[in-house]
């Protein structure tokens, strides 16, 4: 591991345009030259942390603190933090959707790249949870920039959407109960401004979305989503092959 230490201004939401169909040459594995490709191994990831991430020391230890718990996988990497807050540097972001929160350590990122009068509204369901990252928050000196909303994200997020609240976030980043995450991409959509970001995380799924014998829910949801935001001409998108996979998808204008 590496050894390292306001209401935002409300955007109306432009007239979407209409979808088009997204045209697409490339389609099959075979017509690509795979030879660049490297597999990251514990040696190579080991350097990746040691000498390119620059995670804060109260990161690191929430990190820690969150290793000791049975659902520590959940939890996002320290080189896609550092990913994600760079995206919410680059496009401005000063209001942000996070949809599964866990301990915190997603939002910690993303709330310390926000600017001071930033928001970050959070949802989760588990109060055991998100408990944890509350201190971390504190500590960190950012627990104001964070809304946390305990509730089924669909509720919160339909609220938002109820309450005129349609293209006024730059950035949201879902990463909650796979079997929803195509209702929360639609209601991100409404909420995330054009020129905003969007980023779905596990668009990977360890490698179950490549499996045709796993059909499980879950991995049935991310292949269909996957494959539904490559054909959405409401977007620009990449899937970035870090840590479990981040979709992300730009809503046009
Ligand atoms: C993968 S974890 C989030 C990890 C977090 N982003 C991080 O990097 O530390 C998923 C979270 O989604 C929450 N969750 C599951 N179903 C949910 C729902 N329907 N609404 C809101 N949160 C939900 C869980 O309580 C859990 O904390």
């Amino acid at each position: 591991m590496p050894k390292l230490p306001a209401p935002s201004r409300r955007r109306a939401a432009p007239p979407r345009q209409p979808a088009a169909a997204v045209p697409r040459a490339i389609g099959d594995a075979a017509s690509v030259d795979t030879s660049r490709l490297l597999p990251l191994d514990d040696r190579l990831y080991a350097y990746l942390l040691d000498e390119t991430v620059r995670e804060p020391g109260l990161m690191a230890r929430l990190r820690a603190e969150t290793r000791r718990l049975p659902n520590a996988s959940m939890q996002i990497s320290p080189e896609q933090a550092q990913l994600m807050g760079l995206l919410v540097r680059l496009i401005d972001a000063r209001r942000a959707l996070e949809i599964g929160t866990f301990t915190g350590y997603s939002a910690l990122a993303v709330a310390l790249a926000l600017p001071a009068d930033g928001q970050l509204i959070c949802c989760d369901v588990s109060e055991e949870w998100t408990e944890i990252g509350r201190r971390y928050w504190r500590k960190a000196g950012i627990a104001d920039r964070i809304d946390l909303r305990l509730a089924p994200a669909a509720d919160t997020l339909a609220k938002l959407i109820a309450a005129g609240q349609t293209g006024s976030f730059d950035f949201a980043f879902i990463d909650a109960d796979k079997e929803n995450y195509d209702l929360y991409y639609e209601q991100c959509l409404k909420l995330v401004r054009p020129g905003g970001l969007i980023a779905i995380d596990n668009a990977l799924w360890h490698g179950a979305v490549a499996d045709p014998a796993c059909n499980d829910v879950d991995t049935a949801a991310i292949r269909a989503l996957n494959r539904k935001i490559r054909d959405d001409a409401r977007v620009d998108m990449v899937l970035v092959p870090i840590d479990d996979g981040l979709l992300l998808a730009r809503p046009r204008g």
